[in-house]
């Protein structure tokens, strides 16, 4: 054990109704986790340094400060019971200083893995589970000789803080691949070899500190300028790849020893042998392609987040049939008055401030087979 280990606040949780969950990061997905959290009961108190937090909207206690800020992070260990995140870029040396207070789920040193592409990338395939062709680059020297093993085309990502396809290029034959490492503007990468994907999946699972595993339907992606549009439940893929893809996503939950909700992002690469499953990329929270549980089926995975690290039991959730959940993006959300008229549909609205081009404002869900009249 090392000395930093041995200063890690270790002990089971197991939280009483009236508990205090601490939830890292105020955007839509921590507020979605305090509302599941109300009503089981719990409360929660959000740290975030942006004093525009949709998050801070439904919880009693904010704390608005800098992730730099030892004594606002040691105020809110304090005053919480359990402390979780709804990004997965948390600083190490925050996580740290919490992990010393109070047990933080997901675990920290899951952070270490999945915030870096290249450490994720190595630990999905010591597992024996399929990626992209992948290599380590850091110079354009290396760009030319991981484009000589992996071929064209091809994807160069950085290693950290990507996300909706920001910090990633493709890479085409006759493409001046100096420029685009210098666009990159990075010194650490990955090459990927660009897939052919058929369709792209996710599965959400969520793991309880005893290692019971439940995994949701698996769902289907569509994305629009590289960010999430449409996800629909269950995925039209056979019943056999389904199983396969929990299984990876089980399998991935297990070796991390999680405790809380992840999801994982995959390609169905069709080539000779069949569809095959290949993991693209691992979100250790809640993740957007799982709204849909929300009303889609009888426990969301924000519950189930909430059931794992407050030491609850994980629930069975049973989904209510076809689902179809539709991001507001930017200006979409203008539309919202329409889709309130929408019979079956429920709107959600993050209660953002103005639209941006990207921004995810709201989403839309509807359950086929729920659009009986009920009054
Ligand atoms: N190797 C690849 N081959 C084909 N498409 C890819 C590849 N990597 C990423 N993409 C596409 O870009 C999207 C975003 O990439 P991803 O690695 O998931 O980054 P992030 O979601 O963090 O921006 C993917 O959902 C997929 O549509
Ligand atoms: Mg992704």
């Amino acid at each position: 054990m090392t000395a930093i280990d041995a200063l890690i606040v270790n002990r089971q949780v197991k939280l009483k109704p009236g508990d205090t969950i601490g939830i890292l990061g105020g955007g839509q997905l921590g507020r979605m986790l305090a509302m599941a959290a109300a009503r089981l009961g719990l409360r929660c108190q959000v740290f975030s340094p942006d004093p525009d937090s949709p998050a801070f909207d439904v919880v009693l206690n904010a704390a608005c400060a800098e992730y730099a800020d030892v004594e606002a992070l040691e105020l809110f260990a304090n005053d919480v019971d359990v402390i979780t995140y709804e990004f997965e870029n948390v600083p190490a040396a925050a996580a740290l200083i919490l992990a010393a207070r109070r047990p933080v789920l997901p675990n920290r040193k899951i952070l270490e893995t999945t915030q870096d592409r290249l450490a994720e990338k190595d630990f999905v395939k010591r597992l024996g589970i399929g990626t992209a062709d992948y290599a380590d680059v850091s110079s354009p020297a290396t760009l030319r000789a991981a484009i000589s093993r992996i071929g064209l085309p091809a994807v160069i990502k950085t290693r950290r803080f990507g996300y909706d396809g920001k910090g990633q290029a493709m890479i085409r034959e006759g493409d001046n691949t100096d420029h685009i490492w210098e666009e990159l503007g990075t010194k650490s990468a990955i090459l990927e070899a660009f897939i052919p994907f058929e369709r792209e999946i996710s599965v959400i699972a969520a793991r309880s500190a005893s290692g019971e595993v439940e995994c949701f339907d698996v769902t289907e992606n569509e994305h629009r300028d590289h960010i999430l549009k449409i996800s629909r439940a269950p995925a039209a893929i056979s019943d056999a790849l389904a199983a396969q893809a929990r299984d990876v996503a089980g399998k991935i939950a297990t070796a991390l020893d999680y405790v809380g909700v992840l999801a994982v992002e995959m390609f169905v690469l069709v080539d000779d042998t069949g569809p095959k499953i290949l993991v693209n990329e691992i979100a250790p929270r809640v993740h957007n392609s799982g709204h849909w549980t929300l009303d889609g089926a009888s426990i969301s995975q924000f519950e189930q987040h909430i059931r794992a690290i407050a030491g609850w039991p994980l629930g069975k959730p049973v989904r209510h049939g076809p689902v179809t959940m539709t991001n507001l993006i930017g200006d979409e959300i203008l539309e919202y008055e329409q889709w309130l008229t929408v019979p079956g549909a429920t709107v959600h609205l993050y209660g953002k401030g103005p639209p941006r081009p990207g921004r995810k404002m709201g989403h839309v869900t509807l359950v086929e087979g729920k659009r009986a009249k009920t009054s």
